[in-house]
């Protein structure tokens, strides 16, 4: 039970330390509106996960797991690790000697650890295994967990910051890191012309300053802070990508109607394709074609708040100390990989990507050698999570990106979405 007025009195409380990391993040953010008053909802989204030493992910708290706030996957069973690496293995033979894997946001490092066991039982290992993570915390948690695994699998992985420079033949793996980028927030209006397109972003509640250090809050009475939402013309860029958006879908959005762009994936993703001269980009997250994401009953966009396992919609709730994300337009993903020259060669759901990539005999084997009953009954948990479509088998969708000559890949034929991200410019790829 906490006596802070931000957390719902049944909500696990922040300690003291957190909460003045999450004040010192608002301060952050007030520093900037006193230069510009109104910060558009993807620069705050960016500044409370990524600021340096205080946003969510580059900051200090556990994140991941049951003792975190979401759990992912990987974290879920190592099964889903290893039918991913059923496929890696087939992209790397493919591609011969050299070739590598890099994987963006390996968060705890676990996807990492099943991936490289299970190529090794494959007699499949990669030259390399190259994590991108940009934030210190967590590369220092892979670091710790990944050394646990036996030398030859160990000696493999190295870190980096940004992304590799180009050349990279292999595969390129990303679990719910474009889901983690910041999104901007329009909303249309009854208004025509100019002010026919809005957008959200962040103010500071009137008379709000900077807490003195030391300071642990004057909270309003908003349960919330000093920040707010308010809305505001668009930007031109976030007009002329409604506008693009309206003629994909062949309909006007109407108005009241909000919902996200993501600039900053398509930028990562024109950044990362340039990486890739031959092989494979396999992208889970959950997410779904444009006609859907932008479907006129999604009125309110997709936008959630992961705090220790409690989800809900305040982008201003406890900055820094929770998880926002949005998810992820798979017909913009794919319009900007066609675009980097990179060809669309499968999108389906989690369940159809696992079930064509061996989960079923991988999971046999690992019913044969459990130890006991309890044992059994969690693995079979772990299936129901990661295939179930009330779970993650069907909200969660697999994209492969592919360039060159490395083979077709596999267990993307049940279901076929690829029909669905019409109007994303596939008939060039
Ligand atoms: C929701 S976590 C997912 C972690 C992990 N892939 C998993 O499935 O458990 C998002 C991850 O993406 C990382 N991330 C976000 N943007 C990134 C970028 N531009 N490059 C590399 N990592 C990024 C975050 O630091 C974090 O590790």
């Amino acid at each position: 039970v906490t006596s802070d007025p931000r957390v719902p009195a049944n909500w696990p409380a922040p300690g003291p330390e957190a909460l003045a990391c999450s004040q010192r993040l608002v301060d952050r953010v007030l520093e900037r509106l006193a230069v510009q008053r109104f910060l558009p909802f993807d620069d705050y989204m960016h500044e409370v996960l990524y600021a340096p030493g205080l946003g969510y992910y580059a900051g200090g708290s556990t994140k991941l797991g049951a003792a975190g706030d979401f759990v992912t996957a990987p974290e879920v069973s190592p099964l889903f690790g290893q039918s991913l690496a059923v496929q890696i293995a087939r992209t790397l033979s493919a591609c011969g000697s050299g070739a590598e894997v890099v994987e963006f946001g390996a968060g705890s490092g676990a996807l990492a650890a099943a991936v490289l066991v299970e190529l090794a039982r494959r007699e499949c290992l990669p030259a390399a295994y190259v994590i991108v993570e940009i934030s210190p915390d967590l590369q220092a948690r892979q670091r710790e967990r990944l050394a646990a695994l036996p030398d030859a699998l160990a000696r493999l992985v190295s870190w980096r910051a940004t992304p590799p420079g180009p050349g990279l033949r292999g595969v390129i793996l990303a679990n719910e890191v474009l889901d983690a980028m910041a999104v901007a927030r329009f909303v249309i209006a009854p208004e025509q012309g100019a002010r026919r397109v809005l957008e959200e972003g962040v103010e500071a509640v009137p008379g709000a300053g900077a807490c003195a250090p030391g300071e642990v809050g004057e909270w309003n009475a908003t349960p919330g802070s000093r920040l707010q939402l308010s809305i505001q013309p668009a930007r031109p860029w976030v007009r002329d990508a409604v506008a693009r958006l309206e003629a994909d879908l062949g309909r006007r959005l109407p108005p009241g109607y909000r919902s996200e762009l993501a600039p900053r994936r398509e930028a990562w993703l024109a950044t990362v394709a340039e990486c890739l001269e031959a092989g494979l980009m396999l992208l889970v997250d959950y997410g779904l074609a444009a006609p859907e994401y932008y479907a006129p009953d999604r009125e309110d966009g997709t936008l959630l708040c992961h705090y220790r396992h409690r989800a809900h919609a305040d982008a201003l709730f406890l900055p820094g100390l929770q998880d926002i994300t949005a998810w992820v337009d798979f017909s913009a993903v794919a319009r900007q990989a066609v675009s980097s020259g990179l060809r669309v060669a499968g999108f389906t759901t989690q369940a159809g990507f696992l079930v064509g990539n061996e989960i079923d005999a991988l999971a046999a084997e690992a019913f044969d050698a459990a130890q006991g009953e309890a044992e059994r009954v969690l693995l079979s948990g772990a299936l129901r999570r990661l295939l179930l479509p009330g779970e993650m088998g069907e909200r969660f969708r697999v994209m492969a990106l592919t360039r060159g000559d490395a083979g077709a890949p596999g267990g993307f034929d049940r279901p076929d979405l690829r029909h669905s991200l019409q109007g994303a410019g596939l008939e060039k790829g």
